[in-house]
């Protein structure tokens, strides 16, 4: 029976008759950065009078709010760990906009000029000396961290959390949008041959909603609430379905992200917009009879949070990955009471290989994010588009290399 009532309300985008159009006054949510800490990678530059067989290093770089300007850079030489990359795509991400609107996010500011992008795909142009797993020509998804490797975290498996990590496009760190880069070899994926580019850059915020439902131990037969339909409750929804979720329900308070979520195979989709707590709540119990085990919080702000909490099933997990709000007023007995579990996301750690898979199995199809592109000379007017948010977009992609040419 329940079933039944699913998947009648699966192709309709849900909206509730007592919704209005909503305006948003919510500020565009995405502050997630973890702590940069100190390592600055030490490159050895091209020397001036050395000759390059490459063509200029330009590449995008922030000098405070609204300030971005396509500035030239030396090609770096690579250690005998790294590869030298050619940039292919790099795409947008909410922080790099949060950043080119605010000139920081929280406790990370960009007191110097600071190269931004840290979604990228690239082809191999060299490999160091220790380099034993790529070659030239190998085309790549770039994992944009670099650990320390040293301390408790790196020791125990969890990179992600080390004290002392580099990480593209977080102050002071450089990021990836520019046409060369040197990176660590065993942070660059190689990108089976079925795979694009553009797919390539998206393992980054792919590996988000993998690592999400890896925390959540998402598995086959789960019922699954996500909060927010933006490009990582997106990400999130392919990889619950991916790992065998029976129903996914997305909500958001934007049709486009819901119509988007309803595209990538969301069960139901709802519209929360100006609803009280009560109706979406109600909404939602009538269209999960199954309490979801797992909800993933993708947008970070206390309405949906709360309704988190009272969604999960007893025994569940609650995840978070939303930046949206850093102080909520909670209920937390909600949680206490029924043993619910509640986790923090930090990006991902050893995800990129099973993003890969699933994009090259076909169990995850990452095109139907892209909605723009632009080239490398038009980054900043990319920018602009991002921010000023006037058109439907889920994920902008720019293309680094001076040679990509749009299909027409
Ligand atoms: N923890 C991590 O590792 C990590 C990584 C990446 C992003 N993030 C954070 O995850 C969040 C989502 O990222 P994104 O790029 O998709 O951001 P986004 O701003 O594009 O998407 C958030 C979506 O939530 C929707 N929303 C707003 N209020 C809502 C509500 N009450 N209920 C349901 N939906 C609501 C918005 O309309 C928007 O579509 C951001 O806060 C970002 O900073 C965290
Ligand atoms: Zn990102
Ligand atoms: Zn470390």
């Amino acid at each position: 029976m329940a079933l039944k009532k699913i998947r009648s309300v699966k192709p309709l985008l849900y909206n509730h008759p007592a919704v209005t159009k909503v305006e948003s006054k919510l500020a565009i949510n995405s502050k997630f950065n973890t702590p940069s800490l100190n390592i600055t990678r030490s490159y050895t530059m091209e020397s001036k009078k050395e000759k390059s067989k490459y063509g200029d290093n330009m590449a995008l770089v922030l000098h405070g709010s609204n300030n971005l300007k396509i500035e030239k850079r030396p090609i770096p030489k690579i250690k005998p760990s790294q590869v030298l990359l050619q940039m292919e795509v790099v795409s947008i991400c909410g922080s790099d906009v949060h950043y080119y609107t605010h000139g920081r996010i929280g406790n990370w500011v960009v007191k110097k000029p600071m190269v931004i992008g840290h979604e990228g795909s690239a082809t191999i142009l060299e490999c160091g000396s220790e380099v034993k797993t790529l070659k030239p020509g190998d085309r790549v998804a770039v994992e944009p961290q670099v650990n320390c490797r040293k301390c408790h975290f790196c020791k125990t498996g969890h990179y992600n959390l080390c004290e002392n990590i580099f990480f593209c496009a977080t102050p002071p760190d450089d990021g990836n949008l520019c046409t060369y880069f040197a990176h660590e070899a065993d942070f660059c994926f190689k990108l089976p041959d079925n795979i694009t580019l553009e797919q390539g850059s998206l393992m980054e915020p792919l590996s988000v909603g993998v690592h999400a439902c890896r925390r959540g131990g998402v598995t086959n037969g789960d019922t699954v609430l996500i909060l927010g339909s933006g490009p990582i409750g997106l990400v999130s929804l392919l990889a619950a379905k991916a790992n065998g979720a029976k129903q996914v329900v997305v909500t958001d308070i934007v049709d486009f992200n819901l119509q988007k979520a309803n595209e990538l195979g969301a069960d139901c989709a709802f519209n929360t917009g100006s609803l009280s707590d009560e109706d979406i709540l109600s909404t939602l119990r009538d269209i999960m009879p199954e309490p979801p085990r797992v909800t993933i919080d993708a947008c970070g702000f206390e309405k949906a949070v709360k309704i988190g909490m009272q969604m999960t099933k007893s025994g569940g997990k609650l995840i978070l990955i939303g930046m949206g709000n850093d102080t909520m007023c909670l209920p937390m007995s909600v949680c206490t009471v029924r043993q619910i579990d509640m986790l923090g996301i930090a990006r991902y750690v050893n995800d990129y290989p099973t993003s890969i898979n699933m994009v090259s199995s076909g169990k995850i199809d990452t095109k139907p994010l892209i909605t723009h592109h632009f080239k490398f000379e038009d980054a900043i007017k990319a920018f602009e588009t991002a921010k000023e948010r006037k058109e439907n977009i889920i994920k902008i992609m720019i293309h680094a290399n001076p040679k990509w040419k749009p299909e027409c």
